[in-house]
C-alpha cells in the first residue's frame, strides 16, 4: 500500500472531480493521504476533507508565501485546529525566498511562531524551504526543531545540507522532481539519504513526475516516483512502498 505524505486536495484544481478521484485511491493501492494546509482557508477545507474521508489526515499550517494573511486571531484559530482529531502535523511552514513576498522578516516571524506552536501541541512539522537553506537551518537549530521531529517536504537541496537535517533526525519528502532527467543534485541526495528517512509525496496538484510533467498531479502518480527511488537505491519497488509507508506511520503516529 502507498502512503501519500503531502498533497493539497483542497486546491481548486480538483473542484471538478475531487470526490471521484479520492474515491479511486483505495483500488489504486493508496491507503493514507496527508492533506497539507497552506493558508487558513485551506486548513479549514483540510478539516472538512478529513471528516469526510476516513483515509485523509491533515496538517495545519500557513505556507511562508501566505504568511502575510496571519495575525494573532488567525494564529489562535490555527493553534486550536491542531487539537482536532486526525490532525497529525503542523505544516506546511518554512521560508520561501524564490518569490520575495512577503518579505523575509515576516516569513521568519511566522515560521518561528509556528515551530513553537508545534512544540506546544506536540506535533511533528512539515517544512517548506526554497532558496532559503541557511536561514531555515539556522532557525530550526535555534528553536531545537529536532525535539518536534518532522519532514523536509519536496527536498531540493544538496547532500551536504541533507547531512545537517539527518543530524536533527528529520525525514525527507521525495516527489516528482526526482524523475526529471536534469535533477542530478536531487538524485545524488536521494542516493545519500538512508532509506529509513525517505517519505513519498506528490505535492499535488503541483510537480507531476515524468511522463506527466507540467500536467495536474495526483497521488495516482506516486508509482513513478517510487520506481525512480527503487532504481536509485537498488531495491525493489515493493520495498520502497513498504519502507516509506512504515516511515510515515512512525513520523505521524498513524497505525494502519
Ligand atoms: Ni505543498
Amino acid at each position: 500500500m502507498i502512503f501519500e505524505s503531502h498533497a493539497h486536495y483542497d486546491d481548486e484544481a480538483f473542484d471538478e472531480d475531487r470526490d471521484t478521484l479520492l474515491k479511486s485511491f483505495s483500488q489504486n493501492g493508496i491507503d493514507v493521504v496527508i492533506n497539507v494546509g497552506a493558508s487558513l482557508d485551506s486548513c479549514q477545507i483540510t478539516i472538512d476533507l478529513m471528516q469526510q474521508y476516513p483515509f485523509i489526515y491533515g496538517a495545519m499550517g500557513v505556507h511562508p508565501s501566505e504568511t502575510g494573511e496571519l495575525d494573532e486571531r488567525g494564529f489562535n484559530w490555527l493553534r486550536e485546529s491542531c487539537n482536532i482529531d486526525k490532525v497529525v502535523a503542523v505544516g506546511e511552514i518554512g521560508l520561501d525566498y524564490h518569490y520575495k513576498e512577503p518579505d523575509s522578516e515576516v516569513q521568519k516571524k511566522w515560521f518561528e511562531k509556528q515551530l513553537e506552536m508545534a512544540r506546544e501541541v506536540k506535533l511533528p512539522v512539515i517544512i517548506h524551504s526554497r532558496d532559503a537553506a541557511k536561514d531555515t537551518l539556522d532557525i530550526m537549530k535555534n528553536l531545537h526543531a529536532q525535539d518536534m521531529g518532522g519532514v523536509i517536504h519536496c527536498y531540493s537541496y544538496t547532500k551536504e545540507v541533507a547531512r545537517e537535517y539527518l543530524n536533527m533526525d528529520y525525514y525527507f519528502g521525495i516527489g516528482g522532481v526526482v524523475t526529471f532527467a536534469n535533477a542530478k543534485k536531487l538524485k545524488e541526495a536521494v542516493e545519500f539519504i538512508p532509506m529509513d528517512k525517505i517519505l513519498l509525496e506528490t505535492d499535488s496538484p503541483y510537480l507531476a513526475p515524468e511522463p506527466y510533467r507540467g500536467r495536474r498531479n495526483s497521488s495516482l502518480n506516486l508509482p513513478y516516483i517510487a520506481e525512480t527511488i527503487a532504481d536509485l537505491k537498488g531495491i525493489s519497488y515493493e520495498e520502497v512502498l513498504e519502507i516509506t509507508h512504515r516511515n510515515a506511520e512512525m513520523l505521524f503516529h498513524i497505525n494502519i
